[in-house]
């Protein structure tokens, strides 16, 4: 399935005087790695990577990344084409499918997206268990995991189904994501309606009310599909590598999703757009001083990090980052938007591009840094922005949970680790222990 290419070239390892082979594989698009499935069977070692820096755990033919380069493709379609030319749902398509639709396919898979909107009428009573202001990615997580339980129909032929499957995750994901913060705000749900697109429908779900309708408007539908897209695939981050090691102990797609959407949560991954956004907030309201920040994010004693700045992978600008920052001068123009918190980020960004400590450690704008400030223009509030990013990255989690179930190369993940605790010691009965000192 996947196209690795066995190369003739061999990694040479010296250990304890013995020299070992180990066969070299190579990408698509040139990259190598050396596999080193036999390694503890022929040596007795394993290896070590905390955080999987230099790990590879599969070969996929999703999504290219480059992070020297700056390049990011999707099944070999450059971002920058796809974010201007498509929509969401074709890049959807594009993601699970391998191919991007023809006008026939788009048009079937939309009907599916129309069909498999609503949610059990029996779901919508769980938003009223949650407390008020409970976050939405708890509320997210914990309904897209109860979808096994509503709608178990497809799981028994998960790959023969996944077209259902996928459809039926993408629609009700938007919609429940909607509902999320229409209880939030105690108003009264909008269902989705068949005559809207995937993205105008969310919107509408989102913002209309009894008492005054939703206006859709194109400048707004246009950015939301440039973000989703955006968001799309990002090869194995730790959400996407979180829904493949828990479908890895063949968990259905819904269960292993919801594990994704938690591992988004965090601050350091998807929740650094929230917090982007707080970090803004905070320095706008204390006068615009973003060099006390700086300051404080190069302070080795001090925790904080500039949040919406560095890459695990990127050494170099994040091609979304551009795209975004770009989007975002466009949207706030065409939407007559001014927003103090624009040019509070693009000083930051300049400030922070000519200072050692970035440059040295390679520190660039990531997707997260620009993204709230749309998403703020279009009416979208804070504390939804991550529930966004997973809106948009769900369909990069079915297709790694699609290709990862097809692999026949797939093992349950299990890494292993170095022991570093007590030796082998005598019980104690509990009349003799002294207990933890
Ligand atoms: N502000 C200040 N210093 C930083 C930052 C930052 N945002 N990011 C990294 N560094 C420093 C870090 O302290 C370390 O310095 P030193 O070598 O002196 O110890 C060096 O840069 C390397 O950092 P690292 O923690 O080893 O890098 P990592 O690859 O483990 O972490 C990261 C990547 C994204 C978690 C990190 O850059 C970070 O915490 N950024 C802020 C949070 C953020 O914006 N996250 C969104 C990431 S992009 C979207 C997504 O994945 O969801």
């Amino acid at each position: 399935m996947t196209n690795r290419i066995i190369t003739d070239e061999k990694a040479e390892l010296i250990l304890d005087g013995k020299t070992y082979h180990l066969p070299v594989i190579m990408g698509t698009e040139g990259e190598k790695a050396i596999d080193i499935k036999s390694l503890r069977a022929q040596t007795g070692y394993i290896t070590m990577d905390s955080g999987f820096m230099n790990t590879g755990a599969c070969c996929s033919s999703i999504t290219f990344l480059d992070g020297e380069e700056g390049v990011l493709s999707y099944r070999g379609y450059g971002i920058e084409e796809l974010a201007e030319n498509c929509t969401f749902v074709e890049v959807s398509y594009l993601l699970d499918n391998g191919c991007l639709p023809s006008q026939e396919q788009l048009s079937n898979f939309s009907q599916m997206l129309g069909k498999y909107a609503m949610i059990h009428e029996d779901m919508i009573r769980f938003f009223d268990g949650f407390p008020p202001n409970s976050p939405p990615m708890a509320i997210l997580s914990s309904m897209v995991n109860s979808l096994c339980s509503f709608y178990p129909d497809m799981l028994d032929n998960p790959l023969e189904n996944i077209d259902k499957m996928a459809a039926r995750l993408l629609s009700k994901v938007r919609t429940i994501a909607a509902f999320s913060y229409k209880k939030s705000m105690g108003q009264p749900l909008v269902y989705p309606r068949h005559d809207l697109s995937y993205c105008a429908n969310f919107l509408n779900m989102m913002f209309d009310s009894p008492v005054k309708p939703y206006e859709v408007d194109d400048t707004v539908v246009k950015a939301l599909n440039k973000l989703l897209i955006l968001h799309g695939d990002h090869e194995q981050n730790c959400s996407t590598s979180t829904v493949r090691v828990v479908g890895s102990a063949r968990v259905n797609l819904y269960a292993s999703i919801s594990a994704g959407i938690n591992a988004l949560w965090g601050p350091l991954h998807g929740g650094a757009n929230q917090a982007v956004m707080e970090m803004l907030d905070k320095i706008h309201m204390e006068g615009g001083n973003f060099k006390k920040y700086i300051e404080r994010a190069k302070d080795p004693n001090d925790p904080f990090r500039l949040v919406g700045f560095g890459h695990r992978v990127y050494k170099t600008h994040d091609p979304r980052a551009r795209i975004i920052k770009k989007a975002c001068e466009d949207v706030l123009n065409a939407l007559n938007v001014k927003d103090p918190l624009l040019d509070i980020a693009r000083e930051l960004e300049a400030v922070a591009l000519s200072d050692e400590y970035f440059i040295e450690r390679n520190l660039y704008p990531n997707v997260d840094f620009y993204s709230g400030i749309i998403y703020r223009a279009i009416g979208i509030p804070t504390n939804m922005f991550t529930v966004m990013f997973a809106l948009g990255r769900l369909p990069g989690w079915i297709a790694h949970w699609k290709e990862m179930w097809d692999d026949p190369d797939w093992r349950i993940s299990r890494p292993r680790q170095i022991y570093v605790g007590h030796k082998r010691r005598p019980f104690v009965p509990i009349e003799r222990r002294t207990g933890c000192v």
